[in-house]
């Protein structure tokens, strides 16, 4: 049955797929891989950026790799917890100071995401997280701006217009993120030339240390000493007109109906890229 849907996939004249599919098995690198398999265009990251850019841990040393800087963070598996949980506190007391950010290595939205201000915080959090996943990142938390940048190109990546994020929740958590109420978006952040530059810099970086194609969006956060960490690279970012991604090339002279026509030449243009290659 499975070999029957495939080949019909195949005989079918898809031009290209767009799959705007999130989490898990949408931007995790699965459903890349299934088009891959079917050899069809399409749209964004192939396998490695996204199940990379989905793994929060896989994705932070990747950063280490391109020197990019980011919040102290551990990380560890449930069996670790389990087994040596008082080690794996200490350590964390450690390396991290409070509040403790904990999430689940591998979802988003913001799902499983806690901030702990003291140990008993801390052990509430990691016991939520493991809901979600096996493997747990904890990070120092940080007082500071949240700005993204949006990411657009294969070999040649071009940055947007940084856009800011001011959730009225304590972090920008699951509710402050689909109850537009809860955040105020500034378009164009207000940061200095020199910051963004940085950002610029930083955003393109991110997307070629994971071999992105097509887009990203980019996550900082900004102090008010203007120090910058990457918080996170988003391989198939929000894609509805209200979403942050479109708005921020739409401020930066590419409207949304041209942004599409832009990722789908650049999906055709890596498979188009991928079909002169040899495999033996
Ligand atoms: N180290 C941190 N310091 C301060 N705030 C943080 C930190 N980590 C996460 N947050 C807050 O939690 C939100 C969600 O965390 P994030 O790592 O972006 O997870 P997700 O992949 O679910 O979006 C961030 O947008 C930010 O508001
Ligand atoms: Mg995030």
């Amino acid at each position: 049955m499975c070999l029957n849907f495939l080949a019909s996939m195949k005989e079918s004249k898809f031009d290209v797929i767009f799959p705007l599919l999130h989490g898990t098995n949408g931007e995790d690198g699965t459903v890349q891989g299934f088009l891959e398999v079917l050899n069809l265009p399409y749209v964004g990251n192939g396998v490695l950026a996204s199940s990379a850019g989905m793994d929060k841990v896989v994705m932070k040393q990747l950063f280490e790799i391109a020197n990019l800087p980011q919040v102290a963070y551990t990380y560890f598996i449930r069996n670790d917890w389990n087994k040596k949980q008082d080690a794996l506190i200490a350590e964390m007391e450690q390396k991290l100071t409070y509040p403790m950010f904990v999430k689940p290595a591998n979802l988003g939205s913001s799902v499983g995401v806690s901030k702990a201000d003291d140990r008993a915080e801390l052990i509430k959090a990691v016991e939520v997280a493991l809901k979600y996943d096996r493997k747990i990142v904890v990070e120092t938390g940080v007082v500071a701006r949240e700005v993204e940048l949006a990411v657009l190109g294969n070999d040649e990546p071009e940055t947007s217009v940084p856009g800011e994020i001011k959730p009225k929740t304590a972090f920008y958590d699951y509710d402050s993120k689909y109850n537009d109420d809860n955040t105020d978006l500034l378009i164009p952040a207000p940061v200095e030339d020199e910051v963004y530059a940085q950002l610029s810099d930083m955003a393109k970086r991110a997307f070629k240390i994971l071999d992105g194609s097509g887009l990203v969006r980019a996550d900082f956060f900004v102090t008010k000493d203007n120090e910058i960490y990457i918080n996170e690279v988003n391989t198939l970012p929000g894609f509805t007109p209200i979403s942050m991604y479109p708005i921020l090339w739409q401020n930066t002279d590419l409207p949304y109906a041209d942004l599409i026509e832009k990722l789908i030449s650049l999906g055709m243009e890596r498979h188009a890229e991928k079909q002169q290659l040899q495999y033996q």
